[in-house]
């Protein structure tokens, strides 16, 4: 992933931990030029910030009163708190129907067995993205294609696309990066005009919209994770959305073993919850257990307030942000009515701060007190592709030329200049007061002061 810091160990580096920590917007700003006149931290100057930033995970008292009903109930697999979990989650996003899995990566993979993915089967993808969304379509032996990366919002480009279809495209998978959202009026306008399902890749966007509509309800279907370092989090677990009964039944007995699921009359998704010993199809144990599904219930309450502080607390960096040369902060297109941040991203140019290499920006702004994330590195280049590609089940199904045209086609241009640019913060550094977001632009305005005695 990053040379620097990979986006979970990093949570622990920027994060106090803060049980019960209670969050505001609206403390006292800070000047934005306080601390910005003195000596870099990194020549031995006075830090801009000491404190941590806020904690994370949030453990309020609903956490404890959940987690020690699950464990005196006895009943530890999924159960009824995942089935009350599935209904919030699923009306909390405006989608019929939801369907808990053990993972973000299991939703994904239960959904592209939901649409029938498989051997010979293209899957198009974005390359800057977690690993996990090129794992899934391996998993199924189908073949990621890799369409660029706008850099301006660090989504996928949906002009783009189009060209990429072949005969063979089974699905189209964007990923709404770091909380903001794909192009969906694009993508679903190429996708439909050519008969591909769209799976959205919602892992980092929860409660993120397109046009007022909750990304993961938008496309065929959608997946959620909420692994630890996620805007929810049950240390680990995902879902799966859709409003396409056929296709949630399908997720629903993928993720059970491929236990019997279907809608009955009154559109209700139902299904062997049991331990029963019939099955309609292959299928896989993919499933949540009550002590994450008692947990996602108790953590939801927050997510709209901490969702809200995020928004407001990152609008404020934009504009102070946008004003520093050589920062550009991740755009938003038109369609994108909420973005989650679940990351706050920027591209940093050289150019704005005397020439200063980008390890060395970071490393300044860590002596400063806000650790930063150089993001992804070129996935689409990532060695592993082509073992994966010259292992045996996979020379069984495609030819050593279908490979390499395959290879061929994976050139991302704009994708790698954007791996070298990124700059991240994470959600919880969005989470404290407002004051936060001035000592984030103090510290970026700092080192660009004294640029030229850092490089
Ligand atoms: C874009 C994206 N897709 C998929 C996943 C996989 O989710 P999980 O880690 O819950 O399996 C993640 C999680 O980091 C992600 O960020």
């Amino acid at each position: 992933m990053s040379n620097h810091f990979n986006r979970r160990n990093f949570i622990g580096l920027v994060s106090a931990g803060a049980a019960g920590m209670h969050f505001t917007a609206a403390a006292p700003t800070l000047s934005v030029s306080a601390g910005v006149d003195g000596k870099p931290a990194l020549l031995g100057g006075e830090p801009v910030r000491t404190k941590p930033f806020p904690g994370w995970p949030v453990v309020e008292d609903n956490d404890r009163a959940n987690q020690k009903a699950v464990l005196e109930s006895k009943h530890w697999n999924r159960g009824s708190h995942v089935d009350q979990f599935e209904e919030a989650w699923a009306s909390r996003l405006g989608a019929k129907y939801a369907v808990a899995t053990s993972s973000g990566t299991s939703a994904l993979v239960a959904s592209l067995a939901a649409l029938e993915v498989g051997p010979g089967d293209e899957v198009i993808v974005p390359p800057y993205t977690f690993v996990a969304t090129i794992n899934v379509v391996l998993l199924h032996h189908a073949l990621p294609v890799f369409v660029d990366t706008d850099r301006s919002t660090f989504q996928i480009d949906p002009g783009k696309i189009a060209s990429a279809i072949t005969e063979n495209t089974r699905c189209v998978m964007p990923v709404h990066l770091g909380g903001n959202v794909a192009n969906m009026d694009e993508i679903l306008k190429v996708a439909r005009a050519k008969n591909v399902p769209v799976l959205e890749d919602a892992c980092q966007s929860h409660l993120a919209e397109w046009r007022g509509q909750k990304v993961g309800t938008v496309g065929d279907l959608g997946c959620f994770s909420f692994q630890a370092s996620k805007n929810l989090n049950s240390g680990e677990g995902g879902a799966a959305t859709s409003n396409n009964g056929d296709l949630i039944a399908r997720v629903a007995s993928f993720q059970n073993a491929g236990r019997g699921y279907e809608i009955d009359e009154n559109g209700k998704l139902i299904g062997d919850r049991s331990s029963g010993f019939v099955y309609t199809r292959n299928g896989d144990n993919r499933r949540l257990t009550e002590f994450q599904g008692a947990l996602l219930l108790s953590q939801l309450d927050r997510l709209e307030e901490q969702a809200k502080i995020r928004e407001q607390n990152a609008e404020y960096l934009t504009s102070l942000l946008k004003e520093v040369p050589g920062i550009r902060p991740a755009e938003m297109y038109e369609g994108c009515t909420r973005n989650a941040y679940h990351l706050y991203m920027f591209r940093f140019d050289p150019e704005g701060f005397a020439g200063m290499s980008r390890k060395r920006f970071l490393e300044a702004m860590k002596a400063e007190g806000v650790a930063c994330s150089s993001g992804y590195g070129r996935l689409n280049k990532e060695p592993f592709l082509e073992t994966t590609y010259k292992s045996r089940g996979f020379r069984r199904i495609y030819t050593e030329k279908e490979i390499q045209l395959l290879l061929e086609r994976n050139e991302c241009p704009e994708n790698d200049r954007l791996c070298d640019e990124a700059v991240w913060l994470i959600q919880t550094q969005l989470l404290g007061p407002r004051s936060d977001m001035d000592e984030i632009a103090a510290a970026v305005r700092k080192i660009q002061k004294h640029a030229a005695s850092l490089v």
